[in-house]
């Protein structure tokens, strides 16, 4: 009789045993494939990062000597530049801005201060057409008519195609100054529908115009560094 107990005491205490050290393992493994989850969640992150700043790398175009040294200006006075309260002030004080640039161009003769300026208003227009197009159109295309937006985007490439064609040639070569003039005509109109259209009809929509200009602003910054080292 005794030697029976003793036996199934045995076997109840090797259960136990079996029994602690399958819960030990399972807990092991949890951690592990817990450790496995976050280093992949890790990784996936890492790489999601790595892959923007790649995107935006790329998008940063290859600029003559002239933009980069006009950005490498801008960046200083924007260094030292207040945010304005919204993203419409903000967009405003832009145009404003080309519009003084265009104006400066108009009374220059010296083709070395033509050709500064016009990297001054190709750069201004570059970084204002993208943020806005990465910012500002994709909500205004959710709350407004698309029509609105979508004839936006049209006028930007028809800018952007005339910047380009701008920015590779010489002050002293025909055509230039006409290409200047039609590219202010551009600009004059589609400023004038957006401040008479677009932005009075995005005020009153639901969108937090102040986080908007925090996102322009520092977007805008972001662009203008990436240009005044761009090579
Ligand atoms: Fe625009
Ligand atoms: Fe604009």
């Amino acid at each position: 009789m005794a030697k029976k107990a003793a036996k199934a005491k045995a076997r109840t205490a090797s259960r136990a045993k079996k029994t602690t050290k399958s819960a030990t393992t399972r807990r092991k493994t949890a951690a592990r494939t817990k450790t496995t989850a976050r280093s992949k969640a890790a990784i996936r992150r890492k790489t999601a990062t790595r892959a923007k700043t790649a995107v935006r790398r790329a998008a940063a175009p290859k600029v003559s000597a002239a933009v980069r040294r006009a950005a490498q200006e801008v960046k200083t006075s924007l260094a030292v530049a207040e945010m304005p309260e919204d993203a419409i002030a903000l967009l405003q004080q832009d145009h404003r801005a080309v519009e003084a640039l265009f104006e400066e161009f108009e009374n220059t003769q010296k083709k070395a201060d033509k050709a500064a300026l016009a990297a001054k208003i190709c750069l201004e227009l570059r970084v204002h057409t993208q943020i806005e197009e990465e910012l500002l159109y994709p909500p205004a295309h959710r709350k407004l008519e698309h029509d609105l937006v979508d004839e936006a985007i049209v006028e930007h490439a028809s800018a952007k195609e005339l910047i380009r064609q701008i920015e590779a040639m010489d002050p002293a070569e025909h055509l230039y100054d006409a290409k200047i003039k039609v590219l202010s005509e551009y600009i004059k109109h589609h400023v004038k529908e957006e401040e008479t259209e677009m932005f009075p009809k995005l005020r009153g929509r639901g969108l937090n115009l102040h986080a908007l200009a925090e996102q322009l602003f520092k977007r805008k910054a972001e662009l203008i560094r990436g240009y005044a080292k761009a090579g």
